[in-house]
């Protein structure tokens, strides 16, 4: 079944058409996807002289963006054949989200082309779903093996949750930050080390140079015997640490950031995983695409004896070609989700 997502929850305008088949019960057939194509338009550039992400930058940015994107795409002649529209509906920015939703229900009447709303979340969940080259991606070999349950751990700008999911169709939040996203705080560190927006790659680059050892941050909440998080405390103590110690080295200021926030996102989620007798970790989100986390989670996974499943880089961060898996599984599992924006929308 061909398929167009459509994503556009914040900063990235995506527009992908997926060919999808396959069904919601491995071994007997799991879900498949190939890719034909997949555009994303980033704003970074213009939302980075803020720091952040303003709202109704987006909005106008998306707006000017999903036009083109659909001509790059071939227009609506591309869109003979295709059997299902999705759209991300949340969580997000109302503003923005509602660019996408607006854009998807004029295509979806004007064609006659049934369309379904996705969760961005669950759109980064599946991403790993996505073909791939790499040893740690999904693949159709692994559908002769148990992937389930599986601790999923999400984590982005503005999430960090840990899912217990037993199925295609059936998970459970057991876990989340208390206050900050891992992505937000990486972000939010970066702005006091001066670098640009969006931070998470700036403080890998920077960590890279540094001395994880040389400043000891705290582990917020590691003892406790929960999967939640919290990152707001650590990102305080970074900026006491500057305050009275200016003349340290940022490349190790970085590094010791990065490594405390590493630490209890791979403790929470091996614990979630030993304790809950885990097959498979499956790691997603735009913090995923830190390699040292990576490179961590696949360690731990492989002392455990579990399996390690991410995504390739390329979809790590916000793409139309999750939201087309999310879209075909909701579908799938006759999920139906309102077309409006719905800025907190849960998984
Ligand atoms: O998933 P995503 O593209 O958007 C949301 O849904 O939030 O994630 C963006 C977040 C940003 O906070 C960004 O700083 C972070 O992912 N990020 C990283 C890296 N690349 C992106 N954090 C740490 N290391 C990275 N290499
Ligand atoms: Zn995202």
């Amino acid at each position: 079944m061909k398929i167009l997502g459509i994503e556009t929850s914040c900063d990235e305008t995506g527009l992908a058409l997926l060919e999808a088949s396959g069904g919601l019960n491995p071994p007997t057939g799991g879900p498949k996807f190939k890719i034909l194509k997949n555009f994303v338009a980033s704003q970074i550039k213009i939302h980075r002289p803020f720091g952040g992400v303003v709202p109704n930058l987006a909005k106008r940015e998306h707006l000017k963006n999903l036009p083109i994107l659909f001509r790059k795409l071939g227009g609506e002649k591309t869109l003979k054949g295709v059997k299902l529209l999705t759209v991300t509906v949340g969580p997000g920015l109302e503003p923005a989200l509602w660019t996408g939703i607006n854009f998807a229900k004029e295509l979806a009447k004007k064609l006659k082309i049934p369309l379904v709303g996705a969760n961005h979340l669950e759109g980064h969940l599946f991403s790993f779903l996505l073909p791939s080259r790499s040893s740690t991606a999904y693949d159709s070999r692994l559908l002769k093996k148990n992937i389930f349950p599986a601790i999923a751990l999400i984590v982005s700008g503005g999430h960090t949750l840990i899912l217990n999911v037993e199925s295609f169709s059936k998970w459970k939040k057991i876990g989340e930050t208390r206050d900050d996203a891992a992505g937000e705080a990486f972000d939010k560190v970066a702005r006091m080390l001066k670098l640009t927006y969006p931070g998470g790659p700036e403080i890998e680059k920077l960590a890279a140079l540094g001395n994880s050892f040389a400043v000891t941050f705290p582990r917020p909440m590691l003892d406790q015997k929960n999967y939640d998080f919290s990152f707001s405390g650590l990102k305080t103590s970074v900026l006491y640490y500057l305050r009275d110690n200016p003349q340290t080295i940022k490349a190790d200021i970085a590094a010791g950031f990065e490594q405390a926030a590493i630490d209890v996102l791979v403790a929470k989620t091996r614990r979630a995983a030993e304790e809950t007798g885990a097959e498979s970790i499956i790691l997603s989100g735009g913090v995923a695409a830190n390699k040292h986390l990576r490179k961590a989670l696949k360690r731990t996974a492989g002392i455990i004896g579990t399996q390690f499943l991410v995504p390739d880089f390329k979809y790590n961060l916000d793409n139309a070609a999750m939201i087309a898996v999310a879209g075909y599984m909701a579908y799938l599992r006759k999920k139906k989700y309102r077309l409006t924006a719905n800025g907190n929308l849960n998984i």
